[in-house]
């Protein structure tokens, strides 16, 4: 206990009162004992800092700030160090406007398509979902105020989020739900974490022992503050008994009066609460001296520049035909569709962001160096067929050398609280894209969405470019992609099926009644796919590039993978290169091949770069429910390099030491 000189001064009903919040965003101080009150604030892509009435669903306004591109966007990017970079422009402008905690990032697993928060995570995999979100927490707490990973555990639909109970084996939560988390708290130590609304096996999370105890504290060692999610404390007592810190938002009264009764009845003790008001002390004192010692000011054009960095380095190149991209300096082109206009840039609830400012696709084609012939919306965003809107723009594409189309999901397809009903784009920018394609095969589909589409119309577009939710600056950065100022180097973070009957969750997924079983177990995203062998639209870890990139000189063991990437093409580029393993003749059940190691290598045109990928100790590792604990089964593994999950370039065996524990199967 690091504050006990403080905690012996305060009788019990201070120290309970300490646990709960005193107002939607902030916690109770207690001046008289040198203890302040701290803000915490949302969210995940930039801050959302409520001003005056404040709610937890983004509902009233907050006070300007940098609007990033959404995690399932910068998982894109594959990129820890720019990860980093975007939550410390974060941290930045939270201490500016004394917020001392962030809440974010989110890093659930996108276990079905359909999760309306989908936007907000990072990707299906895990290894990718952890090594972004300790970048952004690393960057986050640069400044020395808190990040708060979220939502602990399993939390990965909307509907009936706060009273849904996930029933998972422990194997698969352990192997795939928690080793994010778990690379977060052990790589990047953040200050907080939040628990999820939901139940896990019938507990709620935030009074989870297994989880709060046996599993965040005990086997991975945390040591900060528990925030309960907005309204997610059920029994308030039990949590704090249970390790968790704090009760937001602010229950009043009541909480703390239940509080003191359990301690009083014997339902806790009172040594619970003071290992509770530990952590809280030392999150509110480290954070409140963070922003008092921070400037007021960030510098909003740099924000505005990383942002845009983000947004172009998180592009993906789905589809180039006959390498229709980059466009020519002069190219004569009718810009279509409604979100050239209106950029999407964002997703809805919580984690919207009062932007700054917002480039539009429009403005920003103005200095691009493009011959635009005009612009037509195309189509009703909400979706209702208008064939004039329609005729107009078949006649503009008429017009030009090549279309740009920007279509996507509009803005109440993806919010906190609801789930998308499919994964179609609606039919009036289809049957758009099949009338102007139709005027001009040189048609290029710019998508803006949180998430995975079906892609049935695919050959009705020559190029495809998915710029997912790509924050203020994401126009810009399409721009600069269209016409080759910054070559795409993106890759999926999400695989995109071919269709939601092809989704492994879809029979278990936003049903009836509380239970939501995991039953496809650990076989999520591609990790499903490759094993039952569905083909996908395009395979996790996908993206295209205006180079060309060719592998080497593979040499790995256990310990790590060595090769050597070349830019083979006439331009530079950034390459993701994706370590896999794989076990083909396993005892042990487990997917075809998982995501290992990844980085990203960036070479000028015939450069060539040898590098190293660590493997740490989860590179072998299966959760072992005989044993209850992680175990290796010995023998000989397949690491396969790829340029995608799909796109293995070199292969190597390597020996592997067992634990020698017994088959719990
Ligand atoms: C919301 C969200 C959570 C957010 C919190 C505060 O309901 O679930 O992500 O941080 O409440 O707004």
């Amino acid at each position: 206990m690091k504050h006990t000189d403080i905690i012996r001064k305060l009788n019990l009903e201070q120290k309970c009162a300490l646990l709960s919040g005193e107002t939607v965003f902030t916690t109770r101080a207690l001046p008289g004992k040198g203890i302040p009150s701290i803000t915490l604030s949302d969210g995940p892509n930039g801050v959302r800092k409520q001003a005056g009435a404040a709610d937890h669903l983004g509902l009233n306004p907050s006070v300007p700030a940098t609007c990033f591109p959404t995690s399932s966007a910068t998982a894109c990017s594959w990129d820890e160090a720019l990860g980093e970079a975007v939550g410390e422009a974060m941290g930045e402008e939270a201490a500016a406007q004394e917020v001392a905690v962030l809440l974010g990032p989110g890093l659930n697993i996108q276990r079905s398509p359909l999760c309306g928060r989908d936007f907000e995570y990072f990707s299906e995999d895990p290894i990718l979902a952890g090594k972004m979100a300790a970048a952004y927490v690393r960057g986050i707490q640069k400044k020395g105020i808190a990040a708060c990973p979220k939502h602990f555990a399993a939390n990965s639909q909307e509907l009936r989020r706060m009273a849904s109970d996930s029933v998972v084996d422990e194997r698969t939560l352990r192997e795939l739900y928690l080793t994010g988390f778990e690379i977060v708290v052990k790589e990047a130590r953040p200050k907080t974490i939040m628990t999820s609304y939901n139940l896990i096996n019938g507990t709620y999370a935030n009074e989870n022992a297994h989880l709060l105890q046996d599993i965040l504290r005990k086997d991975w060692g945390f040591d900060g503050a528990v925030v309960t999610d907005w309204g997610g404390s059920n029994d308030h007592a039990l949590g704090v008994k249970n390790g968790s810190t704090l009760e937001m938002p602010a229950p009043g009264g009541d909480a703390v009066r239940e509080l003191m009764q359990a301690v009083q009845s014997g339902k806790i003790t009172e040594a619970d609460v003071d290992a509770r008001l530990d952590e809280l002390l030392t999150l509110v004192f480290d954070t409140h001296a963070a922003v008092q010692s921070h400037s007021r000011t960030f510098d909003a054009d740099a924000h505005h520049a990383l942002a845009r960095r983000a947004a172009a380095e998180s592009i993906v190149l789905l589809k180039n035909e006959n390498d229709l991209l980059p466009l020519a300096e002069g190219a004569k082109v009718a810009v279509i569709g409604d979100f050239a206009q209106t950029p999407r840039y964002q997703g809805a609830g919580s984690s919207a962001v009062n932007s700054i400012k917002v480039d539009t696709f429009l403005d920003c084609l103005k200095e691009s160096g493009l011959a635009s012939v005009g612009f037509a919306p195309g189509f009703d965003r909400q979706g209702k067929p208008d064939a004039a809107k329609q005729a107009e723009a078949v006649a503009l594409a008429q017009k030009a050398e090549v279309v740009l189309l920007c279509l996507g999901l509009d803005e109440i397809k993806e919010s906190e609280g609801l789930d998308r009903g499919d994964m179609r784009l609606a039919d009036n920018q289809i049957e758009l894209l099949k009338a102007v394609q139709q005027a001009n095969p040189n048609t290029v589909v710019i998508v803006s969405a949180g998430a995975s589409l079906e892609t049935p119309w695919l050959a009705h577009c020559r190029a495809l470019v998915y710029g997912a939710l790509g924050g203020q600056a994401g126009a810009g950065a399409m721009v600069d992609v269209l016409t080759g100022k910054i070559n795409p180097s993106g890759k999926l973070a999400e695989t995109w099926a071919n269709a939601h009957a092809d989704t492994p969750a879809k029979d278990n997924f936003a049903g009836a009644g509380r239970t939501v079983q995991y039953r496809e177990g650990l076989y999520v995203g591609y990790r499903y796919y490759q094993t039952a062998g569905v083909p996908v639209a395009f395979p996790f870890g996908y993206g295209l590039s205006y180079t060309s990139f060719a592998y080497s000189e593979l040499k790995a063991d256990a310990r790590s993978v060595t090769l050597t990437v070349t830019n083979t093409g006439s331009r530079a580029g950034a390459e993701i290169v994706q370590v896999y393993a794989a076990k083909p003749d396993a005892r042990i059940f487990r997917p075809a091949q998982e995501l290992k190691a990844f980085t990203k290598v960036w070479l000028e045109a015939g450069e060539s770069k040898t590098v190293t990928l660590p493997l740490d100790d989860k590179a072998f590792r299966y959760w072992n429910t005989k044993t209850d604990s992680w175990e290796v089964e010995g023998g000989t593994y397949e690491l396969r390099v790829g340029a995608s999950s799909a796109d293995i370039r070199l292969t190597a065996a390597v020996e592997v030491n067992g634990t020698s524990a017994p088959n719990p199967y």
